[in-house]
This record gives C-alpha cells, structure tokens and sequence, in this order.
C-alpha cells in the first residue's frame, strides 16, 4: 500500500519501543513519508542499532533517547527533550509493551505490576508528558496507541497484558473526548499476530502453536509490521482528521472464540 509521497512532511514523531518489532517499522513508514521520527526505550544497544539500520538500509534520519516508559518524572524529561530537538510533536506512537507467559494462577503481583505498568501507565506517563507538544501541533495532534485484539478476548496465560491493553483503549477514549478541545486526536491500533514480533515469535511460534494459530485467520498468513505501520500513517495523516476515539483492527479477521 502507498500513500501520497511525502504525506507527513513537516510532521515529528516520537515512537516509543521504535528500536524493533512493530515500532520499528512504523517508524519506517513515518520516515520515509517524510516525518521527523524520534524513537526511546530502554536499551541503548537496541536504539544505536536501530538508528544505524534506519540511516542505511531507509535513508531516514531518526533519532533517540533512551527511557523507561514506567519512570514518569525520567520519561517526562525525554520526552521534553525530543519535542525540543525536533521543533514539537505531532505524533505520539505509544508502541513501547512488555509480556510474558505465565498462567494467571502462578503470576506474581510483581509480574502482574510490571507488565501494566509497562503497557497501561506508561501509555498515560507518556500521553501526559507530550501533551504540551500535541496542543501546539499545526494540524492536531495524533495519539497512536499500539493495543491488542486480546483486549477484546481476553489473553489466556497473558492475563497482565490483555488487562493493559483494555486499559489503553479506554484510556485512549477518555482522552479523545478530554483532549478534543485541543485538537487531539487520539485512536488506537489493534494488531493480529504479526511475523517477526516477540508476539509471535515467543508467544506462538516458539510454544507450537503457529498452525493452530493461522487456522483462526481467515487470511490466512500472520500479519506483518507495515500492515500495523499503514494503520497508524493512516491515523497520523490528514486521512485521520476526523477520526478519534476509536480502534483500528488490522488481524486479517482473526477468530479466537470456539
Ligand atoms: N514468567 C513469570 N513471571 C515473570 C516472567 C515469566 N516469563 N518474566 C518476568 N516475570 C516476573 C518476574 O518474576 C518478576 O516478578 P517477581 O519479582 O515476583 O519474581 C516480575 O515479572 C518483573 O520481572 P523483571 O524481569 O524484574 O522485570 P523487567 O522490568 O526487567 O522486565 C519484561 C519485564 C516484561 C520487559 C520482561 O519480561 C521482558 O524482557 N520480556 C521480553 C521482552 C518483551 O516483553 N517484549 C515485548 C513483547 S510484546
């Protein structure tokens, strides 16, 4: 799929957990439509390379922070520091997540905290922190939150992920309606299993279940990261003016019931 080129000049963007997986290829995308594109986490090997891949294998110039999503005064400070360096934000991709397997029975608090604080709090740290930003973007500001189709089903054995999920989506319509006055718009993406993520990778292919898997997509194939990259693009550009509050399922139209 191709969108107009550069359909996000003079955008900026902040991608958190951009260094790999699914943010790193929206990042990808954001770039080479034209967008200024800052990604953080935690590791800084995982952010140098990345930036290195993105210079020589995209062209695009992208650069980093690292942080911890969870540490909301540290996370704050990065995002201060992105917005300046780029001339504001535009675009806030709250990609960054944690999960584990582990049934529900033998999960610790600790396990369970971590893993909502991960996902859930630090979507909000992150929201908080960039909305000075977003209030000024010329065009709105855009939220981009990277959720899950288990927020709907449920997440058997990932109970701590399924539950942040949900709490992003409705996080994401709060602040649509709190933040509509500010010309925010704020949506949220909810992928399928997608090749080559952790997701998949750990959580399907390597407890063999990937046949299993792929008989509940109609489809047909696992999902890849410029599919969830298309998504967000399309929610960033001025294709997503109107459109806030709301949940764009890209799973190839997965079933999980029985
Ligand atoms: N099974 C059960 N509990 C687990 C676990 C597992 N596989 N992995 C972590 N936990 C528990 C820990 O035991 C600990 O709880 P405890 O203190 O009661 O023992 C708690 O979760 C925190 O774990 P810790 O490793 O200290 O946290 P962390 O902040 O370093 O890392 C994650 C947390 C989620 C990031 C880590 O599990 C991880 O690196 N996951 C792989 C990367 C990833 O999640 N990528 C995104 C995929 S969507």
């Amino acid at each position: 799929m191709s969108f107009a080129e550069n359909a996000l000049a003079g955008k900026t963007a902040l991608v958190t957990g951009g260094a790999t997986g699914i943010g790193a290829a929206i990042v990808r995308k954001l770039g080479k439509l034209g967008a200024r594109v800052a990604i953080t986490s935690r590791k800084e090997d995982n952010l140098k390379a990345a930036v290195q891949g993105f210079a020589e294998e995209d062209g695009i110039e992208v650069i980093y922070r690292v942080g911890d999503v969870r540490d909301s005064d540290g996370i704050a400070a990065v995002i201060s520091d992105i917005g300046s360096q780029l001339g504001g934000l535009d675009i806030l991709v709250c990609n960054a997540a944690g999960n584990f397997i582990c049934p529900t029975e033998d999960l610790s608090s600790n396990g369970w905290r971590t893993v909502i604080d991960i996902d859930l709090n630090g979507t909000f740290n992150c929201c908080q922190a960039a909305l000075p930003f977003l209030k000024n973007a010329a065009s709105g500001g855009r939220i981009i939150s990277i959720s899950s189709t288990h927020a709907d089903s449920g997440w058997p054995t990932a109970a701590h992920a399924g539950a942040a999920k949900a709490g992003i989506q409705n996080l994401m319509k709060s602040l649509s309606a709190e933040w509509g006055k500010y010309g925010i718009r704020a949506n949220w993406v909810s992928p399928g299993p997608i090749e080559g993520t952790e997701g998949v990778d750990r959580l399907i292919i390597a407890q063999g279940k990937a046949r299993e898997v792929l008989n509940r997509i109609p489809l047909g194939t696992f999902g890849q990261g410029e599919d969830i990259a298309n998504a967000v693009v399309f929610l960033a550009g001025e294709t997503g003016a109107y459109v806030s509050g709301t949940e764009l399922v890209v799973d190839g139209a997965a079933r999980w019931g029985s």
